[in-house]
């Protein structure tokens, strides 16, 4: 019989031992994160046909118009963690308050919590380049049975027990780690299938490109500043290549497989940059060091800051372990 690659659920199924799957708690959890994320993908992959492009003229609690597409992936991962009853608490960017699952069925006794971006890059959607969802889990440190309080969607990203995006790209992807390493599994839409396609993902130590919107150049340190014309210069293995394309999970993927550096630095303008910490660095910063890259925030590890509010941005200079520690030689 011609071998095919393991399907998700045979994966989970073979590292049950290493992994948080004993409750089966976690498994549930990503099995319904998976099909959350088909629903989103099959309506972004026909976004053009069906009125899911534009604005909702509503104003998110960013300051940013909120998209059709935005308001939808937000919906579905919202609802589909909510109806099977797996978590007892979420976090959206998309939502000003974090998201008590009700205690109706007894939710209050779920042990985890999810933080996500259900739509990262959303300025791409009507221009048809590729988006994300991002989402990382953490177990509750309230007590069980009580509704799930601020404090649980507030520890440092070293405390997630998960965390993963999708990419919904030339294909769609999963790429989630558990604390052993990272594994990506490319969904076959046909039969609405993952398939492991990048078992043990690594990101080379040293990359090649650098990932930043250098539209705000002028606004950067100076640090930065010195950083990026040093990725210009003609010596060594440089100049690198710039790639930028606007939604960070794109920019991450492509880096952690290919090697790169991403940095989204705080500005004149932005002081404390734009990503977000809880649902946006964290999970991605998880995810960077278990593949054996670096993501820090120009002072330390991204996963060791103690969030202080849930909409909270910080700089993020994510990637190849040697390019990161280059670009923050520059910072000093
Ligand atoms: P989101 O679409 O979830 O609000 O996040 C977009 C983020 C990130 O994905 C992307 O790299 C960055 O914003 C782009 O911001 P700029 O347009 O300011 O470069
Ligand atoms: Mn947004
Ligand atoms: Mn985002
Ligand atoms: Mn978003």
């Amino acid at each position: 019989m011609e071998h095919h690659p393991q399907t998700l659920g045979e994966f989970i199924i073979s590292n049950q031992k290493d992994f948080e799957y004993s409750s089966g708690e976690l498994t549930r959890l990503l099995n319904c994160i998976r099909l959350a994320a088909k629903v989103v993908n099959h309506e972004i992959r026909q976004a053009g046909l069906v009125d899911i492009t534009g604005t909702i003229g509503n104003v998110n609690v960013q300051g940013e118009e909120q998209k059709k597409l935005d308001v939808f992936a937000n919906d579905v991962f919202i609802n589909a963690l909510t109806n099977r009853n797996i978590v007892c608490g979420i976090v959206s960017e998309e939502n000003e308050d974090f998201i008590t699952i009700s205690g109706a069925n007894n939710a209050h006794r779920n042990k985890y919590v999810v933080v996500m971006d259900p739509l990262d890059g959303s300025s791409n959607i009507d221009a048809g380049v590729s988006v994300g969802t991002i989402f990382g889990i953490y177990r509750r440190i309230s007590p069980e049975g009580t509704p799930v309080t601020r404090e649980d969607f507030l520890q440092p990203g070293n405390m997630q027990v998960a965390a993963g995006y999708v990419i919904y790209g030339t294909s769609t992807i999963l790429v989630y780690t558990t604390g052993n390493g990272v594994n990506g599994f490319t969904l076959n839409p046909a039969i609405g299938t993952y398939y492991l396609s990048h078992p043990n993902i690594r990101m080379p130590e040293q990359g090649r490109v650098y990932s930043v919107n250098e539209g705000y150049y002028v606004h950067f340190p100076q640090g930065v500043k010195d950083y990026i014309k040093y990725c210009q210069k003609e010596e060594d293995d440089r100049p690198y290549t710039s790639r930028y394309i606007g939604s960070m999970v794109s920019d991450i993927h492509r880096n952690l497989v290919q090697g790169g550096i991403y940095i989204y630095p705080k500005s004149s303008e932005r002081e404390d940059g734009k990503l977000r910490l809880v649902y946006e660095c964290n999970p991605i910063a998880f995810i960077v060091e278990q593949a054996g890259g670096h993501a820090t925030d120009g002072h330390g590890r991204i996963l060791d800051i103690k969030p202080q509010d849930l909409h909270q941005r910080v700089p993020l200079f994510a990637g190849s372990k040697k390019m990161v520690e280059k670009a923050m030689s520059f910072l000093k």
